[in-house]
């Protein structure tokens, strides 16, 4: 049988390597179409609790790994020669920043190189990892090639990005449009094909590079709107207007406008991320990326504008913050999830505690920090919300609205609240106690 054939009657091996926030529900969505799946990663941890059936991802649901090994064809290790099982190999490993914002390939890098150990003819390869245009076709390609094989002939290699929402209850991997572009014809195709077997709606684009490039046009895109509406949050804060009602107002035009909500500060592995990786690029072409400059402008300064506007709420009360005691509220980027990657609340403690602040934080998702990519592990553990405790703080800095939050209780308590996300806007009594910031 060739790799079409294979395809089409869901006897393919569908192997997924990096098994994270995108691959490992990507390895779900084609097991449940009913092909046999191996997941790769090269942390010894993960493959020993999938292995045991757990998910260490809450938001997949408990039963995700368990159902998958119970039902066979499921099966992860950190042997990469047993790449050579797969007949398709989707790669969606870390693309993170380098200290000066600069693009980090180095996990695709070694992953291509990887892959060309056991290549052979019959293969597709697909990158998923948000990256920047030509990076499948400079970066991987040439790995694959030097075996001596033919791209678009002996094996087949295109780009699709993922585009997980973690958390939503509204989309999934299945559900989630897929764009597909192949670094030709042929690798389009067969790529265009396999994703068919998965996930509900395709869509073709004519090459690799258009689709690497819609993927970074959506994440600047948040990026941008979400810098702009954090301008209007602090424009908007001087004169004593409502940033949150007059968004709500904003979006009851039927079309053309979208909501977009201030915060903190950007957070997750994406927004805070990827516009940077095209502004890498453009200086190759001699180009500048004014509008992304600008909006990591804006962005990057929200933490420091509320802990300026915590300060001055401290001060009006006789108190410094070196000294006062701070109860930071949520650790997670956004609300309902456990994932705190680029979470600004970490930006929020760090720079209160260098004032000389105590801080704690309570985060019903996120129990304990662990060690990150820049804070290193900050040995904190989330400290229980009681009325008691609320009450306890000089301030209480409330940086993710998750829903398990009972913003009356936190305001019929604390001393203080610095509200970054609009959280406690319905909250009746004690408005005199609540700074927006
Ligand atoms: N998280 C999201 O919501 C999201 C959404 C869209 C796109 N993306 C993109 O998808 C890619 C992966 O992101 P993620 O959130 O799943 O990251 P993640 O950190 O959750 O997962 C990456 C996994 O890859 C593993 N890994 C690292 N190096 C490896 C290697 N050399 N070989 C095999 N495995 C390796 C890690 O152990 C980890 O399990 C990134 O490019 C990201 O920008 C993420």
């Amino acid at each position: 049988m060739n790799l079409s054939e294979k395809i089409a009657s869901r006897s393919a091996v569908v192997g997924v390597i990096g098994l994270g926030y995108v691959g490992l529900p990507l390895l779900a969505a084609f097991h449940r179409a009913g092909f046999s799946v191996i997941g790769f990663d090269v942390d010894p941890k993960k493959i020993t609790a999938l292995r045991k059936g757990e998910n260490y991802l809450q938001h997949l649901g408990q039963t995700l790994v368990s159902d998958m090994l119970a039902a066979g064809r499921f099966d992860v290790t950190a042997d990469f020669a047993r790449l050579a099982d797969a007949d398709a190999i989707l790669i969606c490993v870390p693309t993170p920043l380098g200290k000066h914002l600069e693009p980090d390939l180095s996990y695709v890098e070694r992953t291509a190189s990887d892959i060309s150990k056991t290549l052979r003819p019959g293969q597709l390869i697909v990158l998923e990892s948000t990256t920047y245009p030509r990076t499948t076709r400079d970066i991987v390609l040439p790995r694959l090639v030097e075996t001596g094989l033919k791209c678009g002939q002996d094996f087949f290699l295109a780009f699709s990005p993922e585009r997980e929402n973690p958390g939503s209850k509204d989309f999934s991997t299945t559900t989630i449009p897929k764009l597909v572009g192949g670094i030709d014809r042929a690798s389009g195709e067969i790529a265009v094909a396999l994703y068919g077997q998965a996930i509900d709606k395709v869509i073709p684009v004519s090459s690799a590079e258009v689709a690497e490039a819609a993927k970074l046009l959506e994440n600047i895109y948040r990026a941008v709107n979400i810098a702009l509406v954090n301008e209007m949050k602090v424009v908007l804060g001087a004169m004593d207007i409502d940033v949150w009602e007059v968004i709500d107002a904003a979006k009851t035009k039927p079309f053309g406008f979208q909501a977009f909500y201030p915060g903190p500060g950007l957070g997750g592995h994406c927004i805070p991320i990827d516009p940077y990786y095209l502004t890498w690029k453009a200086r190759e072409v001699g180009m500048t990326t004014r509008f992304i400059e600008l909006a990591g402008e804006i962005n990057h300064r929200m933490p420091q504008y509320v802990v300026d506007k915590l300060s001055l709420a401290l001060n009006a009360r006789g108190k410094s913050v070196n000294g006062s005691s701070i109860l930071v509220l949520g650790l997670a980027y956004k609300p309902d999830v456990d994932d705190v990657r680029e979470s600004p609340s970490f930006e929020l403690i760090e720079k209160l505690s260098d004032l000389g602040a105590k801080v704690d934080y309570n985060d019903p998702h996120v129990p304990a920090t662990h060690r990150m990519r820049k804070y290193g592990d900050l040995g904190m553990k989330s400290v229980a919300l009681t009325p008691e405790s609320l009450s306890g703080y000089d301030a209480v800095l409330i940086s993710t609205n998750h829903k398990a939050y009972d913003w009356q209780q936190v305001v019929d308590h604390a001393k203080l609240i610095i509200d970054t996300r609009g959280a406690t806007r319905k909250v009746t009594g004690r408005r005199d106690h609540i700074v927006m910031a």
